[in-house]
């Protein structure tokens, strides 16, 4: 009897062979893999054992410890058991070495390493490669290009402009708050103001954007992306990209970067517009110091192959962001901590009424003259580390190292005090070396014109039912906001004129 060569007994039997040659071989790859991992990790191992580090899972590394509210209460931990640095192992044997010692700061922060792709590439799709994630020649281009945006005849008129937006807001609060000292979550609201500043400085905004749907829907993304980032970095199956982008958080990604991006393309093409203006963009050329968006603009006209729109829009998205988003944090952080300290609040507030009276006029020559106020600021500024190669440097780590700052929990304005003795590298909210923050005058700027206005308002108080809890984001932020109840200060004008 002959059997045909398709015969379906004999079809199964080849299948389930191909079957088993499959698994063997998928088998052979994992067990290959394994022994990769595990030799890899022998070598890190053996290369950071001068650093040393509580036990670690050998697949799952620290992030039992690490589960994401625990985050700050774990560093602060690490900070206190190892007081310069501390390797956190994270799965498959990755492994990051976390830095929070001045000493260690000042010497990474002193080269010129490029900034590691790992988790800065997440950021890329919302932000591009503008400043904040370019590397080598085009950074240092791009750096120069945007420098004199930031010179001091530039900031100078913004203290102006600072100053009208964060009157919008107070009469916001006024409005919303009538006589009573009902509670507010403030956070929003600073968002809008912060973004509604950086809007009229260096984007050439007309107007007030702060009752703006639009503007309130773009700052709704970036929470957005600030919380699917965080959760991206931390979980192993999210790291590539054509998966993350399948899964229902990889599509909600692509849906908030695109509502941020429209937001930002909009702010471009009403400036554009605007050049396109008889006469218009010979008045700008005229101008001795550009702002912001028109030395993009005038750099991408006369030299496109300086500046692709591509690039463009990355440094329309990361100063959009950075100039906000970080700001916003600083004052409502300050704003609590002066609510929680009303001794210190008022030193503050006396320290601004005798400078600026009623506060009809502030100006870029106030903004030195107010020491007290500028140590209470300077005490919280968090942003929260940034990333090299295998290291981090923790900025909220060496904040709240007991090493450098002994007692990091209290609140104590005089470590700020003028002739008081500090590492150089002991505090860094604006990072250091050539990669420092490119805002930072901006953004003192703008956290004192805040405080300085609001105090001469508004008495601060906290809201003893809803305490901030504090989460780590790219800047710390308060996973339940930041309430505040805040009581109107008679104006001294107002009993002037009633008299
Ligand atoms: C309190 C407010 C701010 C804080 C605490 C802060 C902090 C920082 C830190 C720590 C870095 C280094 C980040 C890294 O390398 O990963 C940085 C970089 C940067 N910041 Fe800020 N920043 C603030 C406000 C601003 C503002 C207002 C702007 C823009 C108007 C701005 C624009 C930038 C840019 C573009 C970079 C990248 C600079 C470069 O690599 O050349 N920042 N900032």
């Amino acid at each position: 009897m002959s059997v045909s060569v398709l015969s379906p007994s004999r079809l199964l039997g080849g299948v389930s062979g191909i079957l088993q040659a499959a698994s063997l071989l998928i088998l052979l790859l994992l067990l290959i893999k394994a022994a990769q991992l595990y030799l890899h990790r022998q070598w890190l191992l053996k290369a950071l054992q001068q650093f040393p580090c509580p036990p670690s899972h050998w697949l799952f590394g620290h992030i039992q410890e690490f589960q994401e509210d625990q985050e700050l209460q774990q560093t602060r931990k690490w900070v206190e058991t190892f007081p310069s640095a501390c390797p956190r192992w994270l799965w498959g044997g990755k492994v990051r070495v976390q830095l929070y010692d001045p000493d260690y700061m000042k010497v990474i922060l002193g080269r010129s390493d490029p900034k590691s792709h790992g988790s800065y590439r997440f950021l890329a799709p919302w932000i591009g490669y503008g400043l904040l994630l370019l590397n080598g020649q085009t950074w240092f281009q791009h750096r120069r290009m945007l420098t004199p945006a930031f010179h001091y005849d530039i900031l100078k008129p913004y203290v102006g402009l600072m100053a009208d937006s964060v009157r919008v807001m107070l009469d916001k609060w006024e409005k919303l708050l009538g006589q009573e000292d009902s509670p507010l979550e403030v956070f929003q609201h600073i968002s809008l103001m912060t973004l509604d500043t950086i809007m009229k400085c260096a984007f050439s905004h007309q107007g007030s954007i702060q009752v703006d749907r639009n503007s309130q829907s773009y700052i709704q993304a970036i929470r957005d992306l600030n919380d699917l980032l965080f959760s991206r970095v931390r979980n192993a199956f999210y790291q590539n990209d054509t998966i993350y982008s399948l899964t229902s958080a990889g599509r909600w990604t692509h849906r908030a970067c695109q509502l941020a991006h429209q937001y930002t393309d909009q702010v471009v093409q009403l400036r554009k517009a605007q050049l396109q203006k008889e006469g218009e963009l010979e008045k700008i050329k005229r101008k001795r110091h550009l702002d912001f968006l028109d030395i993009l603009l005038l750099a991408k006209m006369e030299n496109g192959s300086i500046l692709s729109d591509k690039d463009l829009r990355a440094e329309v998205d990361t100063f959009m962001f950075e100039g906000h988003d970080t700001t916003a944090s600083g004052i409502s952080w300050i704003f609590y901590a002066l609510a929680t300290h009303p001794k210190h609040q008022e030193r503050c507030r006396e320290e601004i009424h005798g400078l600026l009276g009623d506060g009809a006029s502030i100006t870029w020559n106030h903004l030195d003259q107010m020491p007290y106020t500028t140590m209470c600021i300077r005490r919280h500024c968090h942003p929260m580390q940034m990333i090299g190669i295998m290291v981090v440097l923790s900025i909220y780590g060496l904040h709240y190292n007991p090493k450098v700052w002994p007692n990091p929990e209290v609140f104590d304005p005089f470590r700020f005090a003028p002739g008081s003795a500090q590492h150089s590298h002991a505090f860094l909210p604006f990072s250091g070396g050539s990669r420092n923050c490119i805002g930072k005058q901006f953004a003192m700027n703008e956290l004192k014109v805040a405080t300085a206005l609001t105090l001469l308002r508004f008495e601060l108080l906290p809201d003893p039912t809803r305490t901030p809890i504090p989460m780590a984001r790219l800047v710390l932020k308060s996973k339940n906001g930041i309430h505040l109840r805040l009581r109107r200060l008679p104006n001294p004008c107002e009993d002037k004129d009633q008299l």
